[in-house]
């Protein structure tokens, strides 16, 4: 349970498996005090959340509100934005880009006549181009506009690197930045296991275990998740429904916890104009700032390339 302050308000922006799980994540973990599902389709988000309610008594103290009408989504204090094409199999995010900002361009303006002052995440793919549009859109300050960007990245990397020496992922401390997608890259150089840098851990017998090999394959595992997910049952939402309650959480505790979300970056290791998935530090003011780690080379050009990668999508869209 987070330690979160009285009458808090989340609006979760479209009620497919993405939103109704970020919606369940949130009841269950007491994210905030009032969870808000929205959804144009009113046959879908009423039976969303009649199903959510009925759990009221097993979950938090959290209530479960929604309809079609956006003023469901008045005074929120977050609202996530899940609406939009999702990939098909073999789909990449950036392939989903022209039609999701033409989504998020009707449908922002709606949000902020009914919630002015809400911080605003993007969970609709490429969250990170978006994220560049949503700034764009809406005039908001660089710190209420972000995306879940590599959290969710980040905790497939903690469980496969846990997974394969036996502890706990949240023993694992080593991040994903950059795209949320094909460019992202895990940040092995100053991560650690406990208080060991990863790249030195040893098994039983005194061996190193993650060689460079070890790392690549580690890294192309995680980049290549959703897809498989996506292969096997249509679409990714339980992991995703987490990890972005964990970052509400961090908002509306005033955690100061630090996340790799993606939000517009100016000048972070020489990028601007692009939003990526950096170590940043998020509170009550969404984020508060990036916080900037020594990488080494691969990671310096990783970097670049991510950014270029977003930058090439948004010059063809005109953002
Ligand atoms: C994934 C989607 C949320 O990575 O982009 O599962």
């Amino acid at each position: 349970m987070s330690d979160i302050a009285t009458t808090t308000k989340l609006s979760i922006v479209g009620a497919g498996s993405v939103g109704s799980s970020l919606a369940y994540s949130a009841l269950l973990r007491g994210s905030a005090n009032t969870v808000a599902l929205y959804d144009l389709n009113t046959a879908k988000v009423d039976a969303e959340v009649l199903d959510l309610a009925h759990g009221s008594q097993y979950m938090s103290q959290s209530q479960i509100i929604g309809g079609s009408d956006v003023s469901c989504v008045a005074g929120s204090d977050i609202v996530i934005i899940t609406a939009g094409a999702r990939q098909d199999p073999g789909q990449s995010r950036l392939d989903l880009a022209g039609t999701n900002v033409e989504i998020l361009s009707s449908l922002l303006p709606q949000l902020l006549e009914q919630a002015p002052n809400a911080i605003y995440m993007l969970v609709t793919n490429p969250c990170d181009v978006l994220t560049t549009a949503a700034m764009k859109i809406s005039g908001l300050p660089r710190n209420r506009v972000l995306s879940s960007g590599t959290v969710l990245d980040t905790s497939r990397l903690r469980w496969l690197v846990g997974r394969e020496i036996g502890l706990s992922p949240r023993s694992v401390h080593a991040m994903m930045v950059g795209e949320h997608g094909d460019t992202e890259f895990a940040l092995w150089s100053s991560a650690s296991i406990g208080q060991a840098p990863l790249i030195e851990w040893e098994d039983e017998d005194g061996r190193r275990v993650f060689d460079e090999a070890r790392l690549d394959a580690l890294e192309a595992e995680v980049t290549g998740s959703a897809y498989r997910v996506i292969q096997g049952k249509g679409a990714t939402n339980y992991a995703i429904g987490v990890a972005g309650a964990r970052i509400v959480e961090a908002i509306l505790g005033d955690q100061k916890a630090v996340l790799p979300v993606s939000t517009l970056l100016d000048g972070y290791h020489g990028i601007s104009g692009v939003a990526l998935s950096v170590p940043s530090v998020v509170g009550r003011n969404g984020v508060e700032r990036t916080l900037t780690f020594p990488m080494n080379e691969r990671e310096e050009a990783k970097l670049t390339k991510s950014a270029e990668a977003l930058l090439a999508v948004q010059k063809s869209l005109g953002i």
